[in-house]
This record gives C-alpha cells, structure tokens and sequence, in this order.
C-alpha cells in the first residue's frame, strides 16, 4: 500500500512505534504502518487514521492501547514445522545430543520467543515427544511468548486450520491432532499440557527474570521477529536472550535474521544449510562445538528416540525461573553448606544460590538457598527463593508449601500470590489461580505503577497489573466460571 499520510507525520509515528512497541518501520514499510494505523483507528473510535495518529502521538500509551496497536501492525505469520532444515538439525543432531547430557537431572527448559499463534511452540513440543520416551520422567519447561493477546488467546485453544498445515509432515495431524469436523484440528492435550503462554513485549519487558519465567534457558527460538525490529532493538534483545541462556545454551533464528554482527556475543554454529548460535560463556568448560554432520531428510524413521531412563519421581511442567541478571561471580572459599564466618559475607549464601539457579546448578542452588533459610528464618525472601528453585525441580508440591510459607510470614508478598497463580494455572486449577492473580492486582493498588517491586528484577508495579490482567483474560472461562 502506498502512504498517503504526511511524511513528517509518519516519521514521528514511526519513531513513536518503535520506542514503545519495538517494531521498526522504515521509510520503505510506511505504507504497512499506515494500513496497520487505519485498521486500528475504529478501535480507538476514529473514523480517519490521520487523526488517529496525531492523537496516538499524544496520548499516554496504555497497555489497551498497546495490545490494539500490536495486534495491528505485528506480523502473525506463522506454521507447524516452518524452516525445516534448521528443525531437522535440531531433531538429528542438537537435542538428542542436549537430551544425552541432561539425562541424569532430566531437566530442559526452551523459550519460544515471539510465539504468535503458537505453531512453533507446538512444533517444539511434539519433537520432544518424539525424541524422548518416558517424558513424564523429565521436568521440561517449553515456554511461549507474544505481545500480542489475540495470538496468545489462540495459541492457547490450540485450533488450527489448513493454513497452518502448509509444510507440515504428513504425519503430524493423525499422530497429535483430532479433527473438529468443521475443518480444523485441536492439538491433543498431552502436547497442549507442555506448552505455557505468556504475555511478554521485548521492547518494554525485563527479561531474563524471575517473575517471568525467562532465565536459565537452554534453547530459545526467536525465529522472524528480530527482521521487524531496528537494529539497535535487536542487538538489545539478542543481549538479553545471551543473558537468558545457560552456558553451552542455543539461540535459533531464522535464515534470513542470521548475523554474526548482530549476534556477535554468540558462537556462530555452522550445519549444512543453517547457522545455530550458542552461548559459549566459560571457554575453559567441557562444552565443545563438534562436527555435525549433514541432516537426513526430515522423515519419521529419521527420529531415534532416547533410550528410557529409570522413572523418576519428578513428572511436570511448571514456570520458574532465577535472576539470570545477577551477574555470576567465581565461588568464594566458603562451601555450600557451611556457614560464612564474616559479617561481609552474611549475603552470601542468597547470592550463591541465585547464581547457582541463573547457571541451572539446581541442588547447589538449594543447598545454599537452605543455608540461607537457616541463617534466617523469618526472612519470606529466602523461602521464595527456594520456592522457585523447588518449582523449576518439578517439585510443585513442596514449592507451593513453600509459596505459603513466604505469605505466612508476609501475606502481601505479592510475587508469591503471583507464582501461586502460575502453578494452579499450569496444573489446570484454574479457579485458584484467578484467586491468587486477583490478589496480586488488589495488592498492587498499593503501589505506585513507577514502583519497582522487591524481589522483582526491576519489575514495576504497573508492568506486573498488565500482566496480570492480560494472564487472568486468557484464563480459560469454562474453567473459572
Ligand atoms: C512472524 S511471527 C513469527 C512466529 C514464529 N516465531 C515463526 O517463526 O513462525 C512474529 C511474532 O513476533 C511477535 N512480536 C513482534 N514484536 C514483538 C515484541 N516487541 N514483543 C513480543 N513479541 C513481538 C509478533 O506478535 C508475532 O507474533
């Protein structure tokens, strides 16, 4: 579409869109800006997108505001098994070589970041399923962000049309599909239970953090977003993912987004066909970037499961994540597990267990976190922390235990209410999980929206109410009703 709105107009626009929202539009993409601005104007109640976009530069933006404006002008393309050369990859050769070495803690965590309607998240979630054959025995978190609310609302139902079928394998819908009758098909529930949705915007969210899942990652896929952003925005974001990623963890983009100057903190991955990035934080660790050989074509015999392991008591899928943005200092002298002598070094045991958590050394993260709770009762911040640690173990039981301690000794500690509603509603409970969720917007009206909350990364008051609200309208409403 040509623009048709007056340059200097669109330039602010652009620049307004781009600070706020993150997606960047170049002179060369005016036109899809003012479409976009002209289908979002009868949401605002104007009839003419100029006055739409004069009184948009004015406004202050709220999160209503931000959703239609996202819905407008993000691009939603998306399908199950899109690039399948970099999945095949994936399929052969990294996951089964990532499943190898965790199969003794049998933990995975993967974020697929700018989800849309959820395809590659599901995508994800049914490689799993194929490479591993005893997944109640893992603790896997796959977890799936937009800005988006329409896209998160239908990633959740899990209903798909032909569309979103275009290059899939034939395979797919019989083996993890039911046909609705009406031509579309719902993912089955044991794929749609792996998957968590979450309401995340890279330009204005802080990420990697506790109070959103989104640390200690092994594998993010950020696959045809950062094409959309400025470069400046998408050297920040890629910053972030290298942050949100444990040592040896993998970053995938899409071929066209691949840059070695925009993903420079990463080691590029050469394949046949397809460029991986990996954190390679530690030089002297035992990770290495081994010959991988071609991929076979993309067939179901191509698909060698895991041998079973031992069943394990730990069996399912929760959210929780540690302060991946504390920065990682060396051990000190002291062990865990035994008391810090110098009054310098009271903190310490707190510390050591974030860093321990931010690098997915769980058990050592625990230790520490005991002492600390040892040293210190009373404090609810400690035992949320352990609650977190316990939760990203799968130990959901005792990490809700936990989570009610921490309100025991302070009801309005609203990060717990906050974590309390994500298990219930991971685990189905919905119910409580709007209880506790209301309880965290009732708190929250005691602080301003400016107001960095504690125990929160930087997380505002205001930041936590939307995103609170945008979780409680995706809640499903048979379920709360
Ligand atoms: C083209 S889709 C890509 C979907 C999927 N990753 C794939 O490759 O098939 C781009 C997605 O990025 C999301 N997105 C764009 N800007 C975003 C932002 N600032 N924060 C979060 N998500 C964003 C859009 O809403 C859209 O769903």
């Amino acid at each position: 579409m040509q623009a048709t709105l007056p340059d200097s107009l669109l330039s602010s626009l652009s620049e307004f869109i781009a600070v706020r929202i993150g997606l960047y539009f170049p002179p060369e993409r005016w036109g899809d800006l003012e479409r976009g601005i002209a289908e979002a104007a009868p949401d605002f109640n104007f009839t003419d997108r100029e006055s739409c976009a004069r009184w948009l530069l004015t406004a202050p933006l709220t999160r209503h505001m931000n959703e239609v404006l996202a819905s407008h002008l993000s691009v939603g393309e998306t399908y199950f098994f899109r690039e399948k050369q970099s999945l095949e990859i994936l399929g052969e050769q990294v996951l089964p070589q990532l499943l190898q070495s965790r199969r003794q803690e049998r933990r995975l965590r993967i974020w697929s970041a700018g989800c849309s309607t959820g395809e590659e998240a599901y995508t994800i979630a049914i490689l799993l399923d194929r490479l591993i054959p005893d997944p109640e025995a893992w603790n896997i978190t796959i977890l799936a962000t937009d800005f988006n609310p329409k896209f998160l609302r239908k990633a959740a139902q899990g209903v798909y049309g032909e569309w979103s079928f275009r290059d899939a394998p034939g395979w797919l819908r019989g083996r993890y599909f039911t046909g609705r009758g009406d031509g579309h098909f719902e993912i089955i529930p044991r794929i749609r239970k792996m998957v968590t949705f979450s309401y995340l915007n890279f330009a204005d969210d802080i990420y990697p953090s506790l109070s959103n899942n989104t640390g200690a990652m092994d594998m993010i896929f950020c696959r045809n977003v950062l094409m959309y952003f400025s470069a400046q925005r998408a050297k920040q974001v890629a910053g972030n993912f290298y942050r949100a990623l444990v040592d040896g963890g993998w970053l995938i983009v899409s071929p066209a987004e691949v840059s070695n100057t925009l993903f420079s903190p990463f080691a590029p991955v050469e394949f046949p066909g397809a460029v991986l990035y990996r954190k390679i934080a530690n030089a002297g660790s035992q990770l290495s970037i081994r010959e991988y050989p071609a991929p076979l074509l993309f067939e179901e015999t191509n698909i060698v499961p895991l041998p079973a392991v031992p069943a394990a008591p730990v069996t399912a899928i929760v959210p929780a994540s540690f302060n991946a943005a504390t920065p990682v200092t060396n051990p000190p002298a002291v062990q865990a597990g035994q008391a810090p002598a110098h009054p310098d070094e009271r903190g310490l045991p707190l510390r050591m267990a974030r860093n321990c958590a931010n690098q997915g050394s769980l058990d050592e993260a625990l230790e520490w976190c005991e002492q600390a709770i040892t040293a210190d009762k009373m404090n609810p911040a400690h035992h949320y922390l352990l609650a977190t640690i316990l939760q990203e173990q799968g130990r959901h039981d005792t990490a809700t235990q936990s989570l009610m301690r921490v309100l025991y000794l302070d009801p309005d500690f609203v990060l717990a209410h906050f974590a309390l509603g994500n298990l219930h509603q991971s685990q189905g409970r919905f119910r409580q999980a709007q209880r506790h969720f209301n309880n965290v917007l009732q708190l929250l009206r005691r602080h301003l929206p400016d107001e960095t909350l504690p125990e929160a990364d930087g997380l505002t008051a205001g930041r936590l109410a939307e995103i609170v609200t945008a979780l409680l309208e995706s809640l499903p409403q048979v379920a709360v009703a």
